[in-house]
């Protein structure tokens, strides 16, 4: 056996592939010892490969010398294996397997290599943490699930070129090593070692290149593109991810958005599932009425409701004395949500304490619509019956309501919406609801560094009837700004960009970026635009997530190869890692501590 072996054959076959119809085919199969069992003389072995399983069996009475050498194979150990495909014996399919019919009855087989005892066996991964998961990611790549996550990643990529060649779009790649781009996060920086003193910043987005490429007369530009940004990590926030990103000159924001239709549902055709343009729309001001969030899960209902004016004159105080404070009351009514115990309620409320809310009044809904809660004596026969005509309550039901500023009470109620539904799993996981949201405020106070900022960024253009209020009224302003909502996620954001370097200017003086800060931020840009540029707007996807919604996975993390921890750490090859003094030196730099 051995050498000559693998280098006289070929596989001819993927673990997944073998069916009835191959009884008797003579194969070659190579891949990784998932288990073996050995069983009343016979050696069973789960080959895996990366597209899935075949047992393959090893009998004493049709080579002695194979079936003893068979002994040796151990977990993960490589393997490659010549045989013949039989049926199982009566009762011994797996149902589980695309396999699960067959068998192969080795002839031959070579240990291609063995492994070490791996730290887990890959089929009890479950209980095994991040940490070990990624400290040895290609042992976790191994597993059928990962395995099918990054092909699935793979075919939405390859779909996304496709689609955006088809379309005219020319693929130009953006330098990493560039100064630093407003996005909103903090940036990484790579300092410079032949300029002193001088840092690189690593790309937020491709932004301002995009932008620079539609003065460069490219028209439709796109790129899959890896973005940098050094923000606080959760399951949907990784510091690197990538962005489908794409600009397009001499259009309006209906052409980036049917555009984007278009490569969504290619996208997504190419992971063997439909969505059907056009998508849904509604603005932001509806977005935050009906639903509390910018990023609306539309899957389930359970709105916020408006009773300011049901409770004005109710005994109660708390909410009589906000609307005559002129702050808000909201209620949304969890359907058929009684079971939830006092307990419960109470872990609501200070769910709630999270987002800001001092409290959080609850009614439950009994028979006749009677209210059982302990503010049910602040309010009249009559304001009950209309706070239930209004938010159309019914027996079981529990009503909550929020009083606060309106920020406080679309953000409580928008989380408690969504932790409800959580709970009560009211979301139709199979469902994928895409939403555009439209129309955002150009700018939002900042309250730490006091004073205004660009929601989306600053080269986001004002709607024209809006611009008036530039100086006047500059919260009015509402942006050419759309993203794109993904079951509750957001997947997608773009805008119209301002390509007249007067209304840049104007746009700067809002934001307070004096003169000064502007040229030397972004004065290329600036200047670019004096040249002719011509009018374009573009949009990036967050690919991470729409991947993981897709593959069905809870966090970004399971659709990235190699991802950080949540400390921004890689456990595989332990970066970030220190560096030697004299590389220091080289940078011109110190360390402190
Ligand atoms: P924006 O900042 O909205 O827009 O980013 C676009 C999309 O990228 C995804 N995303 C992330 N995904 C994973 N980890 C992160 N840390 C992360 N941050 C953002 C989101 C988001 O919708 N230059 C503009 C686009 C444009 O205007 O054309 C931009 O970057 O899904
Ligand atoms: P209290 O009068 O403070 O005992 O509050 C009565 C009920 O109102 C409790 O269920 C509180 O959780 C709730 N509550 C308190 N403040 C608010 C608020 N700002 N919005 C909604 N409910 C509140």
């Amino acid at each position: 056996m051995a050498k000559e072996f693998i280098s006289q054959l070929k596989r001819t076959h993927h673990c997944n592939q073998l069916t009835i119809d191959d009884v008797e085919a003579e194969v070659v199969l190579m891949g990784w010892a998932q288990r073996r069992r050995d069983h009343g003389g016979l050696i069973f072995v789960d080959l895996r490969d990366r597209e899935g399983i075949t047992q393959v069996v090893f009998n004493p009475e049709t080579d002695q010398g194979v079936h003893s050498a068979a002994h040796t194979i151990r977990s993960e150990f490589c393997l490659a294996v010549r045989g013949r495909v039989r049926r199982r014996p009566e009762g011994q399919d797996n149902p589980k397997l695309a396999t699960g019919q067959i068998e192969v009855m080795v002839e031959q087989f070579e240990i291609l290599n063995p492994s070490a005892t791996p730290p887990f066996l890959l089929e009890d991964w479950i209980d095994v943490g991040e940490t070990v998961r990624l400290r040895y990611r290609y042992l976790d790549l191994r597993r059928p699930e990962m395995a099918a996550n990054l092909r699935l990643r793979h075919r939405a990529a390859a779909a996304a070129r496709e689609y955006l060649n088809r379309q005219g779009f020319y693929e130009v790649e953006t330098p990493f090593l560039t100064r630093s781009t407003p996005e909103g996060a903090r940036d990484y920086l790579v300092p410079s070692r032949v300029n002193q003193g001088r840092f690189y910043a690593l790309p937020q987005s491709p932004q301002l290149f995009k932008q620079l490429l539609m003065v460069a007369g490219l028209e439709r530009y796109y790129q899959i593109v890896r973005c940098f940004r050094d923000e606080d990590l959760r399951a949907d926030r990784q510091p690197e991810f990538t962005q489908v990103d794409l600009e397009m000159s001499f259009v309006d924001e209906n052409d980036v958005m049917e555009l984007t239709e278009g490569l969504v549902s290619a996208i997504v055709a190419a992971t063997g599932r439909q969505v059907q343009p056009p998508f849904e729309r509604i603005t932001y001001r509806q977005a935050i009425d009906r639903f509390g969030l910018d990023a609306p899960d539309m899957r389930f209902g359970l709105e916020l409701v408006d009773v300011g004016d049901l409770v004005a004159d109710a005994e109660f105080k708390l909410f009589k004395s906000a609307v005559a404070g002129g702050k808000t009351v909201k209620a949304i009514c969890g359907r058929q949500m009684a079971s939830l115990s006092r307990k419960d309620l109470d872990d609501l409320t200070s769910f709630v304490g999270n987002y800001g809310a001092k409290g959080l009044a609850w009614i439950k809904i009994k028979e006749g619509r009677a209210w059982q809660s302990p503010i049910a004596k602040f309010f009249s026969d009559g304001h009950q019956e209309r706070i239930n005509d209004r938010l159309e309550a019914a027996e079981g039901d529990v009503i909550f309501f929020g009083a606060d500023t309106p920020e406080v009470v679309a953000e409580s109620l928008g989380r408690l919406r969504l932790e409800l539904a959580r709970r009560f799993e009211l979301a139709d996981g199979d469902q994928l609801r895409l939403v555009w949201v439209t129309d955002f405020p150009m700018l939002e106070y900042d309250p730490q560094a006091k004073r205004m900022a660009a929601m989306h960024h600053p080269f986001t253009s004002p709607k024209p009837e809006d611009l008036q209020f530039l100086e006047s009224d500059p919260l009015k302003v509402r942006a050419r700004a759309y993203d794109l909502v993904l079951n509750g996620s957001e997947i997608g954001g773009g805008s119209i960009r301002i390509h007249q370097p007067e209304l840049q200017a104007r746009v700067f003086k809002a934001l307070s970026i004096s003169d000064q800060e502007a040229a030397e931020k972004f004065g290329f840009l600036l200047e670019a635009l004096t040249y002719g540029a011509p009018p374009h707007g573009g949009l990036a996807l967050g690919f991470d997530r729409l991947v993981a919604i897709l593959a069905g996975q809870p966090s970004i993390r399971e659709v990235i190869a190699f991802p950080k921890t949540q400390k921004a750490t890689c456990p595989l090859t332990d970066a970030p890692g220190r560096v030697d003094p004299a590389q220091l030196l080289e940078l011109g730099l110190r360390l402190d501590a």
